[in-house]
């Protein structure tokens, strides 16, 4: 039987500073201030450091001190355009609410922008999530002469509330006869003009927390909006609401029965959130990773029974396992597709691998003595959610590899593993797709050390390699790094178009590579099995398509990538090759070769990841990108 290991605090030591080793959130932000201190500072200091959950535009709300009118601003665009307009008005007030948006309903223009408002300008809303029978609510709310300004489902929301407000005597009577009209998953806060001091938060299958304060509380979907302001914090249980004011909070059930209150206590260093000197977050990640992958690995064995704990597999599920399973979406999809040959190899189990965005579709074929494992950087993915709710409503139990404790999938599963990687701001994965991969080789040889298939002293062996591949993907980069930035990225940054190639482990490898590529640079990549290249793909090769190869050193695969780059050679294309150290006939047929340290097999794509994302992160500067915030994209997507 898996066991759910129950934490009450978060609280971790990482490098000599208290802080959270991770944390949640969704693909749009949104924030609440009710208290004794003017809410513009609060709502968009915090809405700045959620921004990069959703970027397409954004807005504030607040109810004037006098008269408590309700001021509603909105902006197309990255937050700065909100920021301007905001900071121009002279009107500020104590109650009040912010968005960031990742369009799902509507085009990202300023009257899709949240907050939005009922008929008569009484109450103000954001929202993240998705109101599945928006539709059909707002034909009934039409048909009843209510009027709309935007696209959005949100606005459905806001004449919903208008409605239950004139119609129940009480507030809380009125959330509940409104949530029991609304279909999805949702996460939303309102503020009222006839309630000047009342924040309601309501949360469905959505993240949504609230911070405690002195006189003053915060409510956000994500705490590291409030983080150094309070330490105090309320997750709220799913399918709950809260009547939130400066003094008190009420917690209630869907059918309005008061809940009781489970405050944490979550100590975060803001200074966690900062870029320091680096020019942009993902850079930072780039080269935090092999700290965080040698602490990650220190962490599992100076900690052994907690992490053995906390993973829920109880010895006798161990000796019957029969098969492994492992299910996530983009980056998460991609460290699968790579633990999948760490489980085959090393515990001899049939693993398979799922796209969680495709798994509910898909028969589904329950595996009693199966190890089911969700792969997520936030663990709030909705996609990798759904995909869990489908395997546990089979009663069979899951596991989440993720790098947030306080996240909804790690709330929803029987166990987990941490990655202790530190919070990940850039959009495009870098340090989690890393401590993915070697938490994942971790798991597999504690798996085979628990079955009797490797010794201890192998185990310790195992935890050195990562450690190694940790220090070569470092010397990766570093030897690179100029030439990269100086000559290769001026180069590559005029190609139209890559084809990534890679056996082996280094299939799912060339798939992260055009991943990491095409998101942050928009020039299109494929990642490609390198021997299904003359099976049609090889049409694409030309002087304009370079081809980036990953190495292997096992000699049978190398001797066939050798091949694969013949075959490139002979059809006049660029070559870029990922080599190992004297892999010299592969390096001589390139046009231009990285060469990279040796390391255990099975770690290089963590030996090559640094320098991979090196390249794809120069590329794009040259080229002038957004690289944090990626146009289109959101960090932690939390809508199907
Ligand atoms: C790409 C990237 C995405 C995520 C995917 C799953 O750089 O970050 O492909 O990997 O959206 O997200 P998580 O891992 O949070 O479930």
């Amino acid at each position: 039987m898996l066991m759910r290991g129950f934490q009450k605090t978060f609280s971790i030591v990482f490098g000599g500073t208290l802080l959270l080793s991770t944390f949640s959130g969704d693909a749009c932000s949104i924030v609440g201030y009710v208290g004794g201190k003017y809410c513009k500072e609060f709502v968009l200091k915090g809405l700045s450091r959620l921004e990069y959950r959703g970027y397409d535009s954004a807005g504030f709300a607040c109810l004037t001190q006098q008269n408590h009118d309700l001021l509603c601003i909105r902006a197309e665009g990255k937050l700065d355009q909100l920021k301007k307009k905001v900071l121009n008005e002279a009107v500020d007030g104590f109650v009040g609410i912010g968005h960031t948006r990742w369009a799902t309903h509507g085009a990202a223009t300023e009257a899709n922008a949240h907050p939005h408002v009922d008929c008569h300008n009484t109450l103000a809303i954001v929202h993240n999530g998705i109101i599945e029978n928006f539709f059909s609510l707002k034909e009934q709310l039409v048909a009843q002469g209510h009027q709309f300004v935007s696209q959005t489902d949100t606005e459905v929301l806001a004449h919903v509330l208008e409605v239950e407000l004139q119609k129940q005597l009480t507030l809380d009577a009125a959330i509940v006869d409104m949530v029991s009209k609304l279909k999805g998953a949702y996460a939303f806060i309102a503020l009222m003009r006839d309630k000047p001091d009342t924040l309601i938060a309501v949360r469905k299958s959505s993240p949504l927390c609230i911070g405690l304060g002195n006189h003053e509380n915060f409510v956000a979907s994500d705490f590291l909006a409030f983080a150094g302001k309070t330490n105090k914090i309320l997750f709220m249980p799913d399918e709950s609401f809260a009547v939130v004011t400066k003094q008190a909070i009420a917690l209630y059930d869907f059918k309005g029965n008061l809940l009781a209150q489970e405050i944490k206590t979550i100590d975060v260093s803001p200074a966690t959130y900062e870029k320091f000197e680096h020019e942009h977050y993902m850079l930072k990640e780039i080269y935090e990773q092999p700290k965080v992958i040698k602490k990650m690995v220190d962490y599992y064995v100076n900690n052994e029974q907690e992490v053995w704990k906390n993973l829920g597999i109880s010895p006798d599920q161990i000796a019957q396992l029969q098969s492994v399973h492992l299910f996530g979406c983009g980056t998460s999809w991609h460290a699968a597709r790579i633990g999948q040959f760490f489980f085959e190899i090393l515990c001899g189990l049939p693993t398979s691998t799922s796209l969680a965005s495709e798994f509910r579709y898909m028969p589904f074929f329950p595996k009693k003595n199966g190890l089911y494992v969700a792969i997520s950087q936030s663990g709030e993915t909705a996609d990798t959610l759904e995909a869990i709710r489908l395997i546990k409503a089979h009663e069979l139990p899951v596991m989440t590899l993720t790098n947030v404790v306080s996240s909804t999938m790690v709330r929803e599963t029987d166990g987990h593993l941490l990655l202790k990687a530190g919070p990940e701001i850039a959009v495009a994965s870098t340090k989690a797709f890393t401590t993915q991969i070697a938490s994942l080789y971790w798991l597999a040889h504690r798996i085979a050390l628990a079955k009797g298939l490797i010794t201890p002293e192998r185990m310790a062996q195992a935890e050195q390699e990562l450690k190694q591949a940790a220090d070569v993907l470092e010397e990766a980069i570093e030897r690179y790094k100029v030439d990269m930035v100086k000559t290769y990225a001026k180069k590559y940054s005029q190609a139209k178009r890559f084809m990534y190639l890679g056996r082996h482990v280094g299939y799912p490898f060339a798939m992260e590579g055009a991943l990491k590529l095409k998101e942050i640079s928009y020039i299109f990549a494929q990642g490609y099995p390198a021997g299904e290249l003359k099976h049609g793909s090889i049409a694409l090769v030309d002087l304009e398509t370079p081809v980036v190869l990953f190495s292997h050193l096992d000699p049978v695969i190398y001797q066939k990538l050798v091949a694969n780059a013949q075959e490139v050679k002979a059809r006049k294309g660029h070559l870029i090759v990922f080599a190992f150290e004297g892999q010299d006939e592969l390096i001589k047929l390139a046009d231009q070769s990285f060469i990279i340290g040796r390391v255990a097999p099975l770690l290089e794509p963590l030996a090559m990841a640094g320098l991979m994302q090196f390249f794809a992160y120069s590329i794009a500067k040259e080229l002038g990108c957004d690289i944090d915030k990626p146009r289109n994209l959101a960090k932690a997507v939390t809508v199907e």
